[in-house]
């Protein structure tokens, strides 16, 4: 056959594909049969265009119904249903968590949508006796409500994530960094159990000792072994206060190794970040003239004057009565860096104000209209061996400047997360997450620079450097399209990934979004 007829041959069977997966997909009797199920809960089957949106604001597929649990049992008996269906039904499951992830990873094209947060403000107990106390909250439970429910007792979770209004399934369901990562690793390290949905719709309660396989599978597990309905957080005594830190370099090797001792020794601060400042000018004066000790929110704005400068920021907790030891402890611990001296910009902050920062700049960009817009966002995580010649290409030369959104950078330490579970991490003792959090508004004039093409331009510019220099890269929050993208994603581990999908949602009904597995094609 000529391969001109095979193409041809080939696109009249895809368009038979696609015509046969959108009339299963939107099967008219999905209302019916869902409403016939017993649920405490409800489903909404009309106003469903909310649960096609998230933070990245790029992808858009539309569900059939939007499932509003009151319990596990809800969502064990959708997904059993579904389960129930085989594999001639076209139908998914996506739980949603706070909707804040970058490409559709939450949605289910034509499926249905499972509205975690209406599990929130359910049963939330703090455990606060004995040597390890924990909380016990929903999947669909905030951050930031763990938050204030664990310091009603003065405890409060060890390893966070930069911003507080996240699901614990959905950080749970990638791996929760911040700067705490490195003491106490990711949020997946800090959790004693989970109770989970799998993808046959049985409830399941796991722990590193009970139903282990499905525990660790589904910490940083995208959500494709289960849903989380459950999860016992590890606590410690929260501080009162913070002392919050952030100075600056103009040398990369200067900031990082600085970075790097401060992360291996014993007695160090309690959150160690960093950030890149590119090329910026005309915000703050000359960053020459000495400043007086300011806020460290200020440091973010600095003018680098054209060139490109690295701040590293730090905290250190402490009570109103040991100020005195917490600021000879910092004193001790600044005099070791290298930082250019004249930049010092520190404050006093209460714990929850430090822990909650992002919300306030996200109250302002909302009042803007720059919260709600695309956000082309890339994390990735670079062995430290490579850094040097990441940043040297990365920094002048892919990226000219920072002003469309941080760009984070600093290291962990890898003895703090626990290869059991499913995220995939550089294999070096020491890596980098390398976070670009672009915004791209829209432009207000035609003749202005389109910024989502501009951004995802130089996104791919980085992804392409990354792959030929063979830097040992792995991707944060990872997006990939086709299954051998993600199996080199995963690479050794994905035997593991994919043994464990079978086990537990051997329909691949669950989390489509992320686009790792397809439900099986209605006649096979
Ligand atoms: C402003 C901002 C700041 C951020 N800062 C950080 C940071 O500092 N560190 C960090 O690690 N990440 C950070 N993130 C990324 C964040 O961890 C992801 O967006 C993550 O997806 C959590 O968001 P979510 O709870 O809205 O989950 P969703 O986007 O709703 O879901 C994410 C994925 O998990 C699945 N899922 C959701 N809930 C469950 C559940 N209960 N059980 C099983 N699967 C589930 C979904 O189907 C989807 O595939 C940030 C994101 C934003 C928008
Ligand atoms: C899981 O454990 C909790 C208590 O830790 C219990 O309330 C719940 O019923 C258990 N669920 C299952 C399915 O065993
Ligand atoms: C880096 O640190 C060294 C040692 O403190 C110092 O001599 C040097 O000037 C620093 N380099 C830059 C560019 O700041
Ligand atoms: C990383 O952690 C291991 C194990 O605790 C330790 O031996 C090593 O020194 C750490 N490395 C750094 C750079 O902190
Ligand atoms: C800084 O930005 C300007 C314009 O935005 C650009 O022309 C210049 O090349 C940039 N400088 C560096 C060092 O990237
Ligand atoms: C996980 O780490 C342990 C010890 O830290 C090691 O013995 C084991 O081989 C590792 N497993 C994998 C799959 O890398």
């Amino acid at each position: 056959m000529h391969s001109h007829d095979s193409n041809l041959l080939v696109k009249l069977f895809l368009l038979l594909i696609l015509t046969l997966i959108a009339m299963h997909v939107s099967d008219p009797d999905v209302p019916s049969a869902l409403q016939a199920l017993a649920v405490d809960g409800h489903f909404n089957f009309h106003d469903v265009s909310s649960a096609a949106r998230d933070f990245g604001h790029r992808y858009h597929f539309q569900p059939s119904a939007i499932l509003h649990p009151r319990s596990a049992s809800d969502i064990a008996a959708v997904v059993k249903h579904v389960f129930r269906l085989g594999p001639r039904s076209g139908l998914t499951v996506a739980a949603r968590g706070h909707g804040h992830s970058l490409q559709g990873q939450a949605q289910a094209p034509g499926g249905i949508v499972v509205h975690m947060e209406s599990l929130r403000g359910g049963e939330t107990r703090v455990e606060h006796r004995g040597e390890s106390p924990y909380v016990d909250v929903s999947g669909g439970e905030l951050w930031i409500d763990v938050l204030h429910e664990s310091l009603k007792h003065g405890l409060a979770p060890k390893s966070w994530t930069d911003y507080l209004h996240l699901s614990v399934g959905g950080t749970l369901s990638n791996a929760g960094v911040s700067g705490q990562a490195f003491r106490h690793g990711p949020q997946i390290s800090n959790v004693y159990q989970l109770e989970i949905v799998t993808g046959k719709g049985v409830v399941v309660n796991c722990s590193a000792t009970e139903n282990s396989d499905l525990f660790y599978g589904a910490l940083g597990g995208l959500g494709q072994f289960g849903i989380i309905t459950r999860a016992r957080i590890a606590l410690e005594p929260a501080p009162k206060m913070v002392k919050w830190i952030r100075v600056l370099y103009s040398d990369f090797t200067n900031f990082t190794e600085d970075q790097e001792m401060l992360i291996s020794l014993k007695k160090t601060f309690d959150y160690i970040e960093g950030f890149a400042i590119i090329n910026r000018t005309g915000l703050l004066n000359n960053w020459r003239s000495s400043f007086k000790p300011q806020d460290p929110a200020q440091a973010g704005r600095f003018d680098s004057d054209g060139r490109t400068l690295f701040c590293l920021e730090m905290t250190k907790n402490f009570n109103p009565e040991e100020t005195h030891i917490m600021e000879q402890e910092v004193e001790e611990l600044l005099s070791r860096l290298r930082y250019i001296p004249s930049t010092m910009f520190q404050s006093e902050v209460t714990y929850t104000e430090f822990l909650n920062r992002v919300h306030v700049s996200e109250m302002k960009l909302r009042s803007e209209g720059l919260w709600e817009i695309p956000h082309p966002w890339l994390n990735l995580l670079i062995p430290r061996s490579r850094i040097h010649d990441f940043a040297r290409e990365v920094f002048g030369k892919i990226l000219t400047d920072s002003s469309n959104g941080p760009i984070l950078l600093y290291p962990v330490n890898k003895s703090k997360w626990d290869n059991r579970t499913s995220v995939v991490i550089p294999d070096e003792e020491v890596f980098y997450l390398v976070a670009f959090l672009s915004s791209a508004p829209a432009k207000s004039s035609p003749s202005d620079r389109d910024t989502l093409a501009h951004a995802l331009k130089q996104n791919s510019r980085i992804l392409n450097y990354c792959g030929k220099a063979g830097i040992g890269m792995k991707q944060y929050l990872p997006h990939y399209t086709t299954q051998e993208e993600w199996r080199s994603h995963f690479g050794a581990r994905w035997e593991k990934f994919s043994q464990r999908k079978e086990a537990y949602d051997p329909l691949a009904i669950l989390a489509p979004g992320q686009r790792i597995f397809h439900k099986a094609l209605p006649w096979s």
